[in-house]
């Protein structure tokens, strides 16, 4: 049984999806979310987690260097996973967990991805820019912002009228159907980052496999 800490600045919805993800298997999970861990101190991501029982812990801007990484350490931490997370995550740590930690970008990456692209801000520049497509990035995460080697992607249209308010709303439904996909995928090692920068493995979502087209394709899940 692999142990997941969270690392989640806000509501703490994808953190939500894999829990019911995790419960959903029983026995037959692969990992269990140990820790949750936040920048903000009344994130409701550190409600979930308490309501459940778990370690929920508020690491403050100020904390001294090294606290996250003593933090994973203390919980024996396999895999990290960055639900919503707006802090750079320290380069040792990343190091440390190269190949496992993950982050969920709420649009294709590369594009609108980077420094200062978080939540909101993510969807009204794509708005701005009108694009007409976009969607939910797993990656692994390296030391560049936005810019380890993606794992899966999930597109979603954009509608003409959105707001930045509807177009997160889309991309958030596909977000909770492919983060757990993928954190169950690095937690089982069906799919792993190769010494050659690369991720290999059975993607979780496949287009080759499911098209992009159809009535009832999850490509726009419930419209
Ligand atoms: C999600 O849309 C996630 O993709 C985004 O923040 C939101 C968190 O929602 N993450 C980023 O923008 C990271 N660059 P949640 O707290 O309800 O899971």
């Amino acid at each position: 049984m692999r142990r997941i800490a969270v690392l989640a600045s806000g509501n703490g919805s994808n953190l939500q999806a894999i829990l019911d993800h995790l419960d959903r298997q029983g026995s037959s999970a692969p990992a269990q979310v140990m820790l949750v861990i936040s920048d903000r101190a009344d994130a409701y991501a550190l409600a979930r987690a308490r309501r459940r029982d778990l370690a929920a812990t508020h690491l403050s801007r100020s904390a001294p260097e090294g606290a996250l990484e003593s933090l994973l350490d203390e919980y024996q931490t396999d895999l990290v996973v960055l639900a919503g997370y707006l802090r750079l995550v320290p380069a040792p740590v990343v190091r440390r967990w190269t190949g496992r930690m993950l982050n969920m970008h709420p649009a294709l990456l590369p594009a609108f991805g980077g420094h200062g692209m978080y939540g909101h801000r993510v969807h009204e520049a794509v708005l701005a820019a009108g694009a007409r497509l976009s969607g939910a990035t797993v990656h692994f995460v390296s030391e560049q912002f936005d810019r380890g080697p993606i794992i899966a992607q999930w597109p979603v249209p954009v509608h003409l009228d959105d707001t930045a308010d509807t177009l997160a709303e889309r991309v958030l439904r596909v977000e909770h159907r492919l983060f757990p996909w993928c954190v169950d995928a690095v937690a089982r090692g069906t799919v792993t980052l190769g010494a050659d920068g690369r991720v290999h493995g059975t993607l979780p979502y496949d287009f080759a496999r499911f098209g992009v087209e159809g009535p009832r394709h999850p490509f726009v899940p419930d419209e």
